[in-house]
């Protein structure tokens, strides 16, 4: 066997009948990311090769959803008819034809276990010359697990399912948590002697344990220290549970490097997100996907940031939203602020209440403060967009560009109909409807001229009163 050779097979075949849902159990989200991507990133870290996904129940979805987050270099087998773990384990050994190094099996429900774990358990395989070494726990309620048979020297000796388990051996504390390492050639060989005469009439991987004993080889064993490390996911309560957790653990590790919570209990962020020390998130934020949080951010209530990018220093007041959008420092967004895809303010601009920007290029110190729509737009440094401004970027048909250079002044409620330049230093006249491109430094009016007639307010009122009466009168 080589000694630093390492395969991994992660079962993710099954049905998980329990989950109640349409959806592959391993496909449901811990943290912002499927449950199948914990096992995946941990066999990536330990740069295994090959790694093999064995998929069964909506096998399509769940390589696709591997291979959109972990890339191409993850192998798949395809276990049609879900005939237990022991087979599961024997549709991957195709993919593992020719290898000779260890083996470490890991379940795609389970997202908890530590690389550190993982390296104790592969470490004692290649110390003690074990066939196999596997992960027990000790859990308050060892139901439905199977136990860990143990010999007169601690010497393990078998695995018996909880459903096969006489009444003594049910009082057993200590069970199997579903991760090994076998050596393959161990493995392949064993795995032909497997039989499913059990009480679920399954191939049961757990026998290998007996097996190996039986070939006079021993077994290892790494008492997990935290029992969640191995906990599963079986049902939406468990789900939910190990999410509570997760998310604790998250805000706990972000609170240590630095970064400020003021209620913990009302605070998420995705596992996938980073953020820098000194950065304040008030109570109802959320940070999803991978977004990016540069130092000294300050996140205030109840705004959401989509795999969003913050360079250091960058306000967002309250109840703003930011998808996929980049802010440079000293920028400041909201409240109520909408920044969409392939938006990015620059350095110290300001985004206001009720603003709208797609696709749209907001220069250094530049404001749009509010209520506005600027979308496929480019605004120039220092430039000023007046409130109720528009960028008609839209004819039912394509998308045409604002172009608006730097020290632009906008008036308020300006219609500014794409495809438009607007060039430097130009003043753009309140209420117009800009539908030609405007010179630089040039002054825009395009709005009907007024017309005041001095004195005839009164005049007006007059006759109004007058008519107001004479129909009281009629309909009297
Ligand atoms: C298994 C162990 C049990 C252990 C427990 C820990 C066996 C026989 N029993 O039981 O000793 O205490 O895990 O959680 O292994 N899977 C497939 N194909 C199948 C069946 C299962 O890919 O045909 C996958 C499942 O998707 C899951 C993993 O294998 O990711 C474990 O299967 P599960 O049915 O949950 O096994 P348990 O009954 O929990
Ligand atoms: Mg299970």
């Amino acid at each position: 066997m080589s000694d630093n050779e390492l395969a991994v097979v992660i079962l993710a075949a099954g049905q998980g009948t329990r989950m109640k849902s349409d959806r592959a159990k391993v496909l449901h989200e811990l943290g912002g990311r499927p449950l199948v991507s914990y096992p995946v990133e941990l066999a990536q870290r330990l740069r295994a090769n090959p790694i093999v996904v064995v998929v069964g129940h909506r096998a399509e979805e769940v390589e696709k959803a591997v291979r959109r987050r972990s890339g191409d270099r993850i192998g798949f087998a395809e276990q049609k008819e879900q005939k237990g773990t022991g087979h599961a384990v024997m549709q991957a050994m195709r993919a593992l034809s020719g290898f000779h190094g260890r083996v470490l099996i890991l379940s795609g429900d389970v997202p908890f276990l530590t690389l550190e774990t993982t390296k104790n358990t592969l470490a004692l395989t290649k110390k003690k010359g074990h066939a196999a070494v596997l992960v027990t726990m000790k859990p308050q309620d060892p139901t439905g697990y199977g136990r860990v048979r143990r010999g007169p020297k601690d010497e393990v000796l078998s695995i018996v399912e909880h459903k096969d388990a006489t009444e003594e051996e049910r009082q057993i504390g200590e069970v199997n948590a579903g991760i090994y390492v076998f050596e393959a050639d161990f493995l392949r060989a064993a795995l032909q002697a497997l039989k499913n005469d059990n009480a679920q009439g399954e191939y049961y991987l757990t026998d290998l344990i007996s097996i190996a004993r039986a070939k006079g080889r021993t077994v290892g064993a790494v008492v997990a220290k935290d029992p969640i490390e191995v906990e599963g996911v079986n049902h939406r309560a468990q789900l939910s549970e190990l999410e509570r957790h997760q998310r604790a653990r998250i805000l706990h590790e972000l609170m240590l490097s630095g970064v400020t919570m003021i209620d913990p209990a009302t605070t998420y962020v995705s596992a996938d997100s980073r953020i820098e020390r000194d950065t304040i998130l008030e109570p109802g934020v959320h940070i999803r996907g991978a977004s990016r949080i540069g130092a000294g951010c300050h996140i205030q209530v109840g705004s959401i940031l989509q795999d969003a990018q913050l360079s250091a220093g960058v306000t967002v007041l309250p109840y703003s939203l930011i998808d996929n959008a980049k802010v440079r420092t000293g920028a400041r967004i909201g409240p109520f602020s909408r920044l969409r895809p392939e938006s990015e303010v620059f350095e110290d601009a300001h985004v206001g209440n009720f603003v709208e920007l797609k696709k749209t290029k907001l220069g250094r110190g530049a404001k749009a403060n509010h209520l506005a729509y600027i979308g496929d737009a480019k605004v120039g440094a220092g430039s000023n967009i007046g409130a109720g401004t528009i960028t008609c970027n839209y004819d039912g048909y394509g998308k045409y560009l604002t172009d608006i250079g730097e020290g632009v002044f906008v008036g308020s409620n300006a219609t500014l109909v794409a495809p438009v330049r607007i060039k430097k230093d130009a003043y753009v006249a309140a209420g117009s409807t800009i539908t030609d491109d405007v010179s630089a430094d040039g002054l825009a009016f395009g709005r009907a001229k007024q017309v005041v007639k001095k004195g005839r307010a009164s005049a007006l009122r007059q006759e109004a009163k007058k008519q107001a009466e004479a129909s009281k009168k009629k309909s009297k």
